[in-house]
């Protein structure tokens, strides 16, 4: 059975995962309306993982005996300056999620919860990648701001990207 302080800090991931997936969905958006479909792309399977990973925080309450609870998820933003101040934001946003996962991760070490610390770990991992793979489009979009040749390449390379369903993850 989960402790109350690691329930409540689960939740209210759980709740910010879907937040995440607001807001690139809201990316994806602005990215069809300015015509950039490879960004628009990037953004919708950028959604469907973060969906995935409210659903790992869903089924790891639900295994370890806890009560799922939804909060309401605050609007984001829907116009962006261009495609550089996106991924800066993407990037800032992945930033505040690391962080919250070291502090959920501190919780689950403060309260001596090995399982839940285990099922951190996948996190921890994922969130090294993910800001890694942001600060690539962000260093290339820097390269090409005045260039829009290499924004149509960075197009055409984002459209590459395709949502894997993960493994471990039924519906
Ligand atoms: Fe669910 Fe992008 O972190």
């Amino acid at each position: 059975m989960l402790k109350e302080k690691m329930l409540d800090a689960l939740n209210e991931q759980l709740n910010f995962e879907l937040y995440s997936a607001y807001i690139y969905f809201s990316m994806s958006a602005y990215f069809e309306s300015i015509n950039l479909k490879g960004f628009a792309n990037w953004m919708r399977v950028q959604a469907m993982e973060e969906l995935t990973h409210v659903k790992r925080f869903y089924d790891y309450i639900i295994d370890r005996g806890g009560r799922v609870k939804m909060s309401e998820i605050k609007a984001p933003a829907n116009e962006w300056e261009s495609p550089l101040a996106a991924f800066l934001n993407v990037l800032e946003h992945e930033q505040l999620v690391t962080s919250r996962i070291n502090n959920l991760m501190d919780i689950a070490l403060e309260l001596r919860d090995h399982a839940t610390s285990s099922f951190l770990k996948w996190f921890i991992d994922e969130q090294v990648e993910e800001e890694a793979s942001v600060d690539e489009i962000v260093q290339s979009l820097k390269l090409n701001e005045n260039n829009p040749g290499g924004l149509f390449l960075i197009d055409k390379e984002l459209s590459q990207r395709t949502f894997m369903p993960p493994q471990d993850i039924t519906i």
